[in-house]
């Protein structure tokens, strides 16, 4: 895997998406943890990266809360953080072996 694309990072923190627990690097944003799960398909998805096409919209909310919580980000611009539980996904984000 090209560690360039990532952040610098020390550990692997643990994330919900769909109802999987999954464990991606700390201190990266979230597309940059989906696609550290999934490489191709994220890589290769339609992503402007910088907040403009909203591909990557998430619903989230985070560890103790329900979905009657969730909010939407953008996950090209959200830093993951420990314990977020991903209830929803942009039909464009596809993860091999959680949707796809
Ligand atoms: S990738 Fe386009 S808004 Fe996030």
């Amino acid at each position: 895997m090209d560690s360039d694309l990532f952040d610098p990072y020390e550990k692997l923190i643990e994330i919900e998406i769909l109802g999987q627990r999954v464990k991606v690097p700390e201190n990266n944003r979230l597309l940059r943890c989906f696609q550290y799960l999934s490489m191709q398909t994220i890589s290769y998805g339609d992503f402007c990266w910088n907040g403009d096409c909203t591909n990557c919209q998430i619903w989230f909310h985070t560890e103790g809360q329900t979905e009657a919580q969730d909010r939407p980000a953008l996950s090209c611009r959200m830093q993951v953080t420990e314990g977020i539980v991903i209830t929803r996904m942009s039909h464009c984000v596809k993860l091999e072996g959680i949707n796809k």
